[in-house]
């Protein structure tokens, strides 16, 4: 199987590290967990490593189909002993995922947009039979309404040692899907390129009344949307 994360992964905390924070801080402000987490397409796990920092020691389901970002993931729980222990991953995409009830919140970030959408039903049930009664069920509101020409623009630049990381992202449709280009530019202290690495992928966009509504149609009741600097959740609960 492709990797379409593989040219991502390593950059991928150097230049999202603010937004994962942001989002677990506001993920922190209206969940309280007491069981279990399941991330699904967790990442490197930015985002549960800084919510299990300040909530109590419960058990940790990481689902991540790419080899790319679970390297970089492992190495964080590599980095973290105490995390390790707690942190299960499991290498298999959302729809693979079935788990009984173990968790009270469970995360979907930057991730359902990868689902097809003949699929997500079923997900979000598989989602709910893993959470307890109560439980929460946090996603990104899809930012893509219906596939669109996307000019290419900077995601970000960052330092590292004398060298600047640069993201990049263009996108175009494709029929009903959107297709995604991201480059990853390497520049040396005087700015001359060292390396450039491109991905791409397709994504299915989603209005967000509709992901509420098969959400609502498996079960959760969907509450307010929890807004941050940065972006939008949608909440929904078992
Ligand atoms: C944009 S990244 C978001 C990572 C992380 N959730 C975060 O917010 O930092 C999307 C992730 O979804 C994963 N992914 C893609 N398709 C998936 C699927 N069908 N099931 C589970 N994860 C998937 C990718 O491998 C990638 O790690």
């Amino acid at each position: 199987m492709v990797d379409a994360y593989a040219a991502a992964a390593q950059y991928y905390d150097l230049l999202h590290a603010e937004q994962s924070a942001a989002r677990a801080h506001a993920m922190l402000a209206a969940a309280e967990v007491r069981h279990g987490i399941l991330d699904l397409g967790a990442g490197t796990g930015s985002v549960f490593a800084t919510l299990a920092a300040e909530i109590p020691d419960v058990p940790i389901v990481a689902v991540e189909p790419s080899v790319g970002m679970r390297t970089a993931l492992y190495a964080r729980l590599a980095a973290d002993p105490a995390l390790r222990a707690r942190t299960t991953v499991l290498p298999e995409t959302a729809e693979r995922y079935a788990s009984a009830e173990f968790a009270d919140l469970a995360l979907c970030l930057g991730t359902s947009p990868a689902f097809p959408p003949p699929y997500r039903p079923d997900i979000w049930e598989r989602v709910r039979t893993a959470l307890v009664p109560g439980g929460l069920f946090l996603l990104d509101e899809p930012q893509l309404t219906e596939p669109v020409a996307q000019e290419p623009r900077e995601l970000g630049r960052v330092a590292v040692g004398t060298h600047t990381v640069v993201g990049s992202v263009r996108g175009e449709p494709a029929g009903q899907r959107q297709w995604w280009e991201y480059r990853y530019t390497v520049l040396d202290a005087e700015g001359e390129v060292l390396s450039e690495e491109e991905t791409e992928f397709y994504t299915w966009p989603v209005s967000p009344d509709e992901l509420r509504t098969e959400l609502a149609d498996a079960g959760f009741v969907v509450k307010d949307d929890i807004a941050y600097e940065g972006g939008t959740l949608i909440q929904a609960l078992r």
